[in-house]
């Protein structure tokens, strides 16, 4: 038999607070599992969560995590679980738990603890927990209830946000996903508290892209400073604010078929090749870390690219230096021909060509912008470096 079949392979082991599940189902009325997302909000006390499971009743309710959140997250969220909750741990965390073989084993585990449709998952983790067990529910028995609890920054501003699952196959980013919104979204930013600088620095990368997208103000916006002395009142305000420009673009275009929701990927050809590389590579690279290097390359290729009237040389370096030095890169980048196979594999491409999103100017995103090997090549040789 394949080994992949032995759920105690994967190392998901059941903790505490196994007492068998005992609630009486209501037969609430099943959402569609792709429906508009709800709002996330800050929630330090789980109230809305604690309000739907009074509501709902659901049948069993497990909760999903890593080594990192059992041990720091858990503790505040245990004591809002109703009595029979489940627990399911990964035995590993980072981006690896993204495989078909953490989806298979959480597929196995729903199965063993008799799951059924009215059932509750709760993520508690970073965007790898949230992007794997979103996928996982998703798609079990054709989609059962999940609720989401981002415990890393990366994961408040944007993984938790906008209703993409995913998990990598084949050496390839997110590959293998479902658009499928949560129940419900929980953020609790005392979970900061115990991530370290370089963790912190990955979520800003996305915060960054948030605001390089959407204002026209974006190069002065207070990211820099808010990054250097981050205090929690400016954290709040950051995650709401990163939070409010992806729900904008994901309501005009949920399902990423009109085009707005591209701008979203900005930064993201690029750095997800860099990705893909590194972890053929056993690499330690963060998503953030990938998709801030990734974001230099855009802001080149649209000073250099004729599609972006508006956008000078030089007019980018100011925030490429910034991005450096605040999110820097812990590896060498390949070549670009190297680069350039992973790119010419990302699922946004059609046909043989190579699309990405550059910016006339600030808060000016173009999606549906090609670019060639020889572009790639340039603008990794301009690179501003000091
Ligand atoms: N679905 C989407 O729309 C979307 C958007 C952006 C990113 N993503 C995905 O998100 C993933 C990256 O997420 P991430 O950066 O959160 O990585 P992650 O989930 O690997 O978390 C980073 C590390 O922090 C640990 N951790 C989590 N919470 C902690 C806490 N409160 N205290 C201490 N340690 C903690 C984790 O165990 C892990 O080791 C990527 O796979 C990316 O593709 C998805
Ligand atoms: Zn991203």
């Amino acid at each position: 038999m394949c080994p992949w079949f032995e759920s105690r392979w994967y190392h998901i082991t059941k903790t505490s607070g196994l007492r068998s599940a005992c609630f009486i189902s209501d037969l609430f009325p099943m959402k569609a599992v792709f429906a508009q997302s709800p709002e996330p909000h800050i929630d330090p006390l789980f109230e809305s969560l604690r309000k739907w499971l009074g509501q709902h009743t659901p049948t069993s309710v497990v909760v999903v995590t890593d080594p990192m959140t059992e041990k720091w997250c858990l503790p505040a969220l245990n004591p809002h679980l109703p009595p029979g909750t489940q627990f399911l741990r990964l035995g590993q965390h980072g981006e690896k738990i993204k495989s078909i073989e953490h989806t298979h084993a959480l597929w196995d585990s729903f199965e063993g603890m008799g799951m059924d449709r009215h059932g509750l998952v709760i993520a508690l983790g970073g965007g790898t927990i949230t992007d794997l067990t979103a996928f996982a529910s998703s798609t079990y028995l054709r989609g059962v209830h999940f609720w989401l609890i981002p415990t890393t920054l990366l994961a408040m501003v944007d993984a938790a946000v906008g209703g993409k699952t995913g998990i990598n196959f084949r050496g390839l980013k997110n590959r293998l996903g479902t658009f499928a919104s949560p129940v419900g979204i929980s953020i609790h930013t005392a979970f900061l508290d115990t991530l370290n600088a370089r963790e912190m620095s990955n979520g800003w990368a996305e915060h960054i892209k948030h605001t390089l997208i959407a204002s026209e103000e974006a190069a002065q916006l207070p990211w820099e400073d808010t990054m250097r002395n981050a205090q929690p009142q400016a954290f709040e305000e950051a995650i709401l604010y990163s939070i409010g420009i992806k729900s904008n673009i994901v309501g005009q275009d949920p399902t990423e078929t009109k085009g707005a929701r591209k701008t979203l990927n900005f930064g993201h050809t690029t750095g997800h090749a860099l990705e893909a590389w590194a972890m053929g590579q056993s690499i330690d690279l963060k998503h953030g870390e990938a998709v801030a290097w990734g974001m230099r390359i855009a802001l080149k290729l649209s000073e250099l690219n004729e599609s972006c009237p508006n956008c000078a040389s030089g007019d980018f370096d100011g925030v490429s230096r910034s991005l450096m030095e605040l999110i820097p890169l812990p590896c060498n980048v390949p070549d670009a021909p190297v680069l350039w196979e992973f790119m010419r594999s990302d699922k946004k491409n059609e046909g043989d060509q190579v699309k990405v999103v550059l910016l006339d100017g600030p808060g000016r995103p173009k999606f549906d912008q090609e670019v060639t090997l020889t572009d790639l090549e340039q603008a990794i040789l301009q690179l501003p470096i000091s």
